[in-house]
């Protein structure tokens, strides 16, 4: 029996964490669930799976969670320090998927007791890569990326990495792809959220909109690959069908195909380093028509020169980066700025740190880094975009 804890488990990548893992139920042991609020989903995970513990991140919703999980022999914790002790189980396999910045300290300390991190987190290697890099390579802990790009890479590239010569990330371009600038800057939450092809969360859903989301995983690529800046390209592929290649010293490319289906990645990690039957649909290509490809407009999708901008700044602007676009996002969703002040806060936000290249990575230094950086946003937003 393989020991597991799912980290977000009641959110989208958390609940196909947990109906891949329920229908092999008998191979696993599942030791912490956590949530964030829905104390109800949680719940009804935690007694179909009989985990040892399920932890709530609000302390407030401790008895709602005791009261839905009476007599079930499931532990009910509550607070933050619960999900980070819950964290430091030895487990064989772990999934980082809380949304947000609040993952990264979660996925530092499964880094450090796990076997495997399976990340879905992007923001633990945007603010913090070369933390839960080093800190992987201490403690032994294997981690494989869920982001379904990637994933892609990761099963694209098969060890041959030394003679990777480019990274081509795909975008689906999001709802807005072919949409005026001037429907973009006045765009709703509600119509950013409204994703072509996948079926996601709230905040990934809208950052995939803007482009927020692709360049975030340009900055993923940058770091877990080892690769630089100039050797990563984004296209706009429409169908989501190829999830992302990899070209190599000798012009070969390698492309993963499947259907836009999160289950896929997370099973492969679920099952690396085997490759075991997964319930996604199998492409028919002879009904699937065109695969088409165009590049990306900079002055649609601002937040991928953002993207090389905070790589070329290097040290803790990931940290910056990504405190800035989760507080525009916050004001995006509390409709105080538009869609597309999001990428004018976050370049404010960029030219007023003090980025240093040769800074020691340690993860004061990106709290404080994330601290400054959100008040820096706050300061813009008050003085106008
Ligand atoms: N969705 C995808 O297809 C996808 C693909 C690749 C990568 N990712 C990445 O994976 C992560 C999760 O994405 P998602 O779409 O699954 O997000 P989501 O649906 O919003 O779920 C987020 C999870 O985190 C919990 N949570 C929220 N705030 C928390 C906090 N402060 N402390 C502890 N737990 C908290 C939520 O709990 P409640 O729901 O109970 O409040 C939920 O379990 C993100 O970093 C995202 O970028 C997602």
């Amino acid at each position: 029996m393989r020991r597991v804890s799912v980290f977000g488990s009641t959110g989208s990548v958390g609940q196909n964490t947990i109906d891949l893992i329920l229908r092999r139920f008998e191979e696993f042991e599942v030791i912490a669930l956590t949530g964030g609020r829905n104390v109800k989903l949680l719940a009804k995970q935690a007694i179909a799976l009989r985990a040892k513990v399920a932890v709530v991140a609000h302390r407030d919703l401790l008895t709602d969670l005791q009261d839905a999980l009476a007599g079930s022999g499931v532990h009910a914790r509550a607070g933050r320090d619960a999900i980070l002790e819950a964290a430091t189980n030895d487990v064989d396999w772990a999934m980082s998927a809380v949304v947000g910045f609040a993952g990264l300290e979660i996925s530092l300390e499964i880094a450090k007791h796990s076997k495997v991190l399976a990340l879905a987190n992007k923001e633990s290697l945007v603010c913090g890569g070369a933390l839960v890099q080093s800190t992987c390579l201490k403690t032994g802990c294997l981690l494989l990326p869920v982001d379904s790009e990637h994933s892609a890479i990761f099963q694209c590239i098969g060890g041959m990495d030394k003679s990777v010569e480019r990274i081509i990330l795909t975008a689906s371009g999001g709802p807005f792809l072919n949409s005026s600038m001037t429907t973009m800057e006045k765009a709703t939450p509600e119509q950013a959220m409204a994703h072509p092809n996948w079926d996601m969360g709230q905040r990934i859903s809208i950052d995939s909109a803007s482009m927020f989301n692709k360049a975030m995983e340009v900055i993923e690529t940058h770091v877990l690959f080892d690769v630089l800046p100039d050797q990563i390209e984004v296209i706009v592929h429409p169908q989501s069908i190829i999830h992302s290649m990899v070209g190599f010293d000798d012009g070969a490319i390698m492309a993963h195909l499947g259907p836009p289906d999160m289950r896929a990645p997370i099973g492969f990690a679920l099952n690396w380093p085997e490759r075991t039957e997964l319930p996604v649909e199998r492409l028919d290509f002879s009904a699937l028509g065109a695969l088409t490809f165009k590049s990306p407009q900079t002055d649609r999708y601002p937040s991928l020169l953002l993207a090389q901008q905070t790589m070329e700044l290097g040290g803790l602007a990931g940290a910056a980066f990504n405190a800035a676009k989760e507080a525009a996002l916050d004001m995006f969703l509390a409709r105080e700025i538009g869609f597309l002040d999001m990428a004018r806060l976050v370049q404010v936000v960029l030219g007023q740190i003090d980025a240093d290249r040769n800074v020691d990575v340690t993860l004061e230094a990106v709290l404080a880094m994330n601290a400054t950086a959100r008040e820096l946003s706050s300061q813009a937003a008050r003085e106008g975009l």
